[in-house]
């Protein structure tokens, strides 16, 4: 008798938890804005009373026809219609009553937003998101998609209510540059898992996708003066796979991808280093113009271009001018890094040329940190990686830096001694070490005028397939977005874990491998 009350009992206090711990999930999407744990953290937070419902009525409107508008109110139904079952209209203002509505209104001028920062004000009849550019609307959109409960990412109908709760949040980043960059050289990677990566990065408010296109291991790009580069230099990988290339047409295409979320993609040959897969395609290249073998190991400063070598140029110009003919954005990439192989007498003069051959192309040069050692134009930009010395050269040359110190920001560090993929010779990166630092004081000297933005590299010698990206990209990547878009004064480890926390179910629901860190507090 006694036995079954306990059990009743603690049946109905189990039922009072679920009840309040469904309540307390629902207080964190619909009753409280300031308490939405949002990733990066933006700039202010208010709450209002009240909360506004999607439902399959509500209409998103646009406050002009122009194309980039629209390409992303179609983004922000595309990515609301699944998972609710609505099949929401897109209208303009001014053609129906604005109630029920999202609107997404640009061109407003506030000088504090900026290019990306956006405005967004919640209440019970409407959202509305307004920005200077459509690129802040599509900011914005990121902020709306996190807004809503995380079942928002399922691919399958969801039951909803799909509740945001009343307030406004203004928003705008602290740097520009706020990439991630890929190794598709030590393995291959197609263009699905290119696109995937574009789409976590975005979720993140990223605006850049640094591609490590050519390195010892293969040579990934078309380039049709040169086609022995693909024919040879593509036809393998570390351990020996395959390997594989983009064609022009397949790597327009991911520009084009890229730019449809308002991310530019950094090319990267690296030189004179790194270059086995070219020397081992393009026989003239080598001393003697005899072709190395193609190499499918992991060690590094072997290779070299022949920097007195006139040929060298030629090839580098005609490398340049079609790399450059891809790329919509500022920047080519030429590398730069450990080229042991190559005297620095004649690394200075080799990385000068190249900056001349990518300015001659209408395009401005970054490099790795080494790079430094050349006469840098005030144009040109410095990725700071290994050494603080050479990043602190390059400020004293009037260049900007990328922070993407190994020790912090290797995404392919492992997280700690007992995870498997990844490497350690940085150290061990677990989430808080990836979130605990700040590049304006990291190295003293750069301070915040000095900094581009940062960008956390992810090298591909131990892994091969997505999920496996998906793994060291997560949980760390959402901390790299926010130490680039949220002021360091609003960063908190201790309140960070928590919200991190938060995101999981978005995880699980987006279909993301992740490394489930102790680090985090994990709801
Ligand atoms: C690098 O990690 N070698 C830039």
């Amino acid at each position: 008798m006694m036995k079954t009350f306990k059990s009743r009992f603690t049946l109905l206090l189990n039922a009072l938890f679920l009840m309040l711990n469904v309540a307390a999930v629902n207080a964190t999407f619909a009753a409280d804005l300031t308490k939405a744990a949002l990733i990066p953290k933006p700039v202010s937070v208010k709450a209002a009373v009240g909360f506004f419902t999607l439902q399959g009525s509500t209409v998103i409107l646009i406050s002009e026809e122009s194309p980039e508008l629209i390409r992303v109110a179609q983004y922000l139904a595309d990515r609301l219609n699944p998972a609710t079952g609505f099949n929401l209209a897109i209208h303009t203002v001014g053609t129906i009553p604005a109630s029920n509505c999202i609107l997404l209104e640009t061109k407003i001028s506030n000088s504090q937003l900026g290019q990306e920062g956006y405005e967004l004000t919640i209440s019970a009849d409407n959202i509305k998101l307004a920005a200077n550019t459509a690129e802040g609307i599509f900011r914005g959109v990121q902020t709306i998609r996190q807004l809503f409960p995380a079942t928002i990412e399922c691919k399958t109908v969801q039951k909803g209510p799909w509740k945001i709760a009343a307030g406004s949040i203004l928003d705008y980043p602290s740097y520009t540059y706020r990439g991630s960059m890929l190794d598709v050289a030590r393995h291959f990677f197609g263009a699905n898992d290119v696109k995937r990566y574009i789409d976590l990065i975005a979720a993140y408010k990223m605006n850049v996708l640094h591609l490590h296109l050519a390195d010892d291991q293969g040579w990934r790009i078309e380039i049709k003066s040169w086609p022995a580069l693909t024919e040879i230099g593509s036809t393998t990988q570390v351990g020996g796979g395959k390997g594989g290339f983009y064609t022009q047409e397949v790597y327009n295409d991911l520009v084009q991808y890229a730019a449809g979320r308002f991310i530019t993609i950094v090319p990267e040959i690296d030189m004179p280093g790194h270059t086995n897969a070219a020397l081992a395609s393009v026989p003239e290249l080598n001393p003697d113009n005899q072709s190395t073998k193609l190499y499918t190991g992991t060690n590094v400063g072997f290779s070299t271009l022949q920097t007195h070598k006139e040929f060298t140029y030629k090839f580098l110009g005609d490398v340049i001018r079609e790399l450059s003919g891809m790329t919509p954005g500022p920047y080519i990439h030429v590398g730069g890094d450990e080229s042991h192989s190559t005297k620095k007498e004649d690394y200075i003069p080799f990385i000068e040329k190249v900056q001349d051959l990518v300015l001659a192309n209408g395009k401005l040069m970054l490099g790795w940190d080494e790079t430094a050692l050349s006469a840098l134009k005030n144009s040109s930009v410095a990725q700071y990686w290994a050494k603080a010395e050479n990043a602190k050269l390059g400020v004293t040359k009037g260049v900007k830096i990328i922070m993407s110190p190994a020790a912090k920001a290797y995404l392919d560090m492992k997280y700690n001694p007992k995870t498997h993929l990844g490497l350690h010779w940085a150290g061990y990166v677990e989430v808080d070490t990836g979130y605990k630092w700040n590049p304006e004081t990291l190295v003293p000297g750069i301070t915040k005028e000095n900094i581009l933005g940062v960008e956390c590299p992810l090298w591909s010698e131990t892994i091969s397939n997505i999920d496996q990206i998906e793994t060291l990209l997560f949980p760390r990547l959402p901390g790299y977005a926010e130490i680039g878009w949220t002021p360091a004064s609003d960063r908190k480890w201790e309140e960070y874990r928590i919200r991190l926390g938060h995101q999981a179910e978005r995880f699980k629901m987006m279909g993301i491998h992740y490394y489930p860190s102790a680090k985090v507090s994990w709801k």
